[in-house]
């Protein structure tokens, strides 16, 4: 379990963190954000857990946190007044935030898109956006993160969509997790300063994998082939197909992978 009095010490960092929901075991940290959101949480309310028993993943998957060897956290963020233009950019900042933290603990990565954090080719970390929206203004989201720590954390070939790892093996050494979550933290703070600027951008492309590589990706159902070009400035990834250029979303796209040629 986690050591609530350090992780306050260090908290809020850059208004993030600050009120501090901690648990030993919860069914899942986004839905029980999403329950603080909407009894008025404030700004910055981070909620973390040892172990989820229903955690979520994308596209309904299921996000598997054993106790004691990974990391589960949501961060609630609200706009007032609700924003346009920045949720395509929300799934970055998640995955920049934990790439960040990893690197300075020496780990190579990089962001498969959307919001995958792969170490050494394994996916190491996802993000679950989940947005609450006011018409079509983003009024608040909360951002879900998973670390897979510890070898205890990582699921086995069969219940994964994509090879999966964990930072310990990433890196050759032990990890302090509570370190971890406030260096996530941190880079979450910087990252959300930067949320949707070029700067961010720079940052997500500079780490994205398999580009300028052939992909194949789901987009909302639709299995779509093409070259991996870049990130549009609103976070859709640029594929160059045989039709042409296509924009795809984060929220709807799944399962990028490149083609074996
Ligand atoms: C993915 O499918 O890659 C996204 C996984 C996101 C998992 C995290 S763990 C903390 C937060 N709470 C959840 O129920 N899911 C997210």
């Amino acid at each position: 379990m986690f050591d609530r009095s350090r992780l306050e010490a260090g908290l809020p960092i850059v208004g993030l963190g600050k009120p501090l929901h901690l648990f030993s075991t919860i069914d899942s940290t986004n839905a029980r954000a999403l329950e603080l959101g909407q009894a008025g949480a404030p700004h910055g309310t981070l909620v973390v857990a040892d172990e989820q028993t229903s955690g979520r993943g994308r596209a309904g998957r299921r996000w598997l946190t054993p106790p004691r060897s990974a990391i589960a956290l949501s961060l609630l963020l609200r706009w007032d007044p609700p924003v346009d233009g920045v949720s395509g950019a929300l799934s970055g900042f998640g995955a920049l935030s934990v790439a960040e933290a990893a690197e300075g603990l020496g780990a190579q990565v990089e962001i498969k898109w959307p919001n995958d954090v792969l170490v050494a080719g394994k996916k190491v970390a996802g993000v679950l956006v989940e947005a609450q929206w006011q018409g079509s203004l983003l009024a608040s989201a909360v951002v879900g993160i998973g670390i897979n720590v510890r070898p205890g954390s990582v699921p086995g070939p069969d219940q994964v969509g994509y090879p999966a790892g964990c930072l310990e093996q990433a890196i050759g050494r032990r990890i302090d997790r509570e370190a971890l979550i406030l260096d996530v933290v941190r880079a979450a703070g910087r990252w959300f300063s930067l949320l949707g600027s070029h700067e961010m951008l720079e940052g997500w492309e500079a780490r994205l994998a398999f580009r300028g590589m052939q992909v194949s990706v789901d987009d909302g159902g639709v299995r779509l082939r093409g070259r991996l070009e870049n990130l549009h400035t609103d976070g859709r990834m640029v594929l160059l197909t045989d039709q042409g250029q296509r924009l795809i979303i984060g929220p709807t796209a799944a399962d990028l992978r490149p083609i074996d040629r």
